[in-house]
């Protein structure tokens, strides 16, 4: 039964999916399908596990059981080839803004017209031409964040994973990089994207998974979850109580 609900679905599926450190269980998640069309937004209390689901649905942490399926089976190498990660802190390269974006270009083998036109496009969607030769490194936080954020989007991934990609970064940095990501979302890249600002989740979300304590306590379309949830512990996390 389970198999099927996987097999069936458009996307992400989660089944079976713990993770356990000293005998307590950090992950558990039974089923989870993330196969809607817009973007889907994690929220939950610190140390509810949001990092920790991310970080498996992309294969960087492997479950000690359950599995992350797609249609055509579960998670391999060319699957998370075809993902892409973005972090609260970019991780950028010592190099200049376009550098950065060469380097990720050139490992997908593009020749150096090709790439320069990529570049080029890039750097617009971004807000950074003007940029481009500027050290990467000396980038404002907001502006480093959106060049992490082409970085991932220039591989042309199927997925792209962001945990909290804007709480370090004031309002207008913030709306900057909420646009590119409805911009990737409506050109067809799911989105799924961790955050604990409940206005973004209203702002962006299509499904809002909550979480708390390594469980999803409710999935569903966001208007639902977040204006009427049906679980005391959204509505808690929602009223701004305290959930422990
Ligand atoms: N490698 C690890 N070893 C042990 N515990 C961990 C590890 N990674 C995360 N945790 C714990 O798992 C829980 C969930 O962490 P995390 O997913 O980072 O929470 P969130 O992102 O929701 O704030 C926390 O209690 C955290 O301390
Ligand atoms: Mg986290």
């Amino acid at each position: 039964m389970r198999d099927l609900v996987c097999e069936n679905a458009n996307g992400l599926c989660v089944q079976g999916l713990k993770i356990k450190r000293q005998g307590a269980a950090l992950l558990d998640v039974p089923e989870l399908v993330l196969d809607g069309p817009g973007p889907t937004l994690i929220l939950g209390p610190n140390g509810a596990g949001k990092s920790l689901l991310l970080r498996c649905l992309h294969g960087l942490i492997a479950p000690d059981r359950g599995q992350v399926m797609f249609r055509d089976g579960p998670l391999t190498a060319d699957h998370m080839a075809r993902q892409a990660m973005v972090f609260q802190q970019p991780v950028l390269l010592r190099r200049s803004v376009s550098g950065n974006l060469d380097f990720v270009l050139k490992r997908q083998g593009l020749d150096r017209a090709a790439r320069r036109k990529k570049i080029a496009e890039l750097l617009v969607e971004g807000g950074l031409d003007g940029k481009a030769r500027q050290a990467a490194r000396s980038l404002s936080g907001g502006e480093a964040q959106r060049l992490a954020i082409l970085r991932a989007l220039a591989t042309g991934p199927d997925t792209l994973f962001l945990d909290e990609p804007t709480s370090a970064l004031d309002p207008s940095a913030t709306q900057k990089i909420e646009r590119m990501i409805l911009r990737a979302s409506a050109r067809g890249v799911r989105v799924v994207m961790v955050t604990h600002d409940i206005g973004q989740a209203r702002r962006l979300a299509s499904d809002v998974v909550m979480m708390q304590g390594g469980q999803v306590v409710e999935h569903g379309a966001a208007r639902q979850v977040l204006d009427a949830p049906s679980s005391p512990a959204a509505r808690r996390y929602l009223a701004g109580g305290l959930v422990t």
